[in-house]
């Protein structure tokens, strides 16, 4: 089986995108007061506009993506922040991906379906 069948499609949408984040995403910052103060997984984060948002609120986040194009503009923006970002390149396609990424106190998915599958990784 192949995977990161989506990468070469997301990183030519990633690479025609203007110079800046977009603004994250108004579910986000209207339940951010439900989070738990800490770490946030950040799944299929794209560019990173979520993941500004949270660093701005202090949390510690890790970002995955398949898509290096959407890591590295993620990592660019951060940095023009003074963030530190902790990127992962990860095909979600493939079986088990998750299963040792890490304990997180909270964890993201915006604008992605996620499998059934892939939630089983996670251990909460
Ligand atoms: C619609 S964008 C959403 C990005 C971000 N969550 C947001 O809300 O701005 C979908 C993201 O999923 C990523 N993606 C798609 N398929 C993937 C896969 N198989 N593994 C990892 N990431 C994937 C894409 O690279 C893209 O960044």
């Amino acid at each position: 089986m192949e995977y990161m069948g989506n990468k070469e499609y997301w990183d030519k949408k990633f690479v025609n995108r203007k110079d800046n984040p977009l603004s994250p995403e108004k579910s986000l910052i209207d339940n951010i007061i439900y989070f738990k103060k800490g770490t946030v997984l950040d799944i299929a984060c794209g560019d990173g506009r979520n993941t500004l948002f949270l660093l701005e609120k202090d949390f510690s986040v890790t970002e995955i993506d398949c898509s290096s194009k959407a890591l590295e503009r993620l990592s660019m923006f951060a940095k023009r922040k003074g963030y530190l970002v902790n990127t992962m390149q990860m095909d979600l396609g493939v079986p088990d991906c998750l299963y040792d990424v890490g304990v997180f106190d909270n964890i993201v998915i915006n604008h992605y379906r996620f499998s059934k599958h892939l939630l089983d990784n996670l251990h909460f």
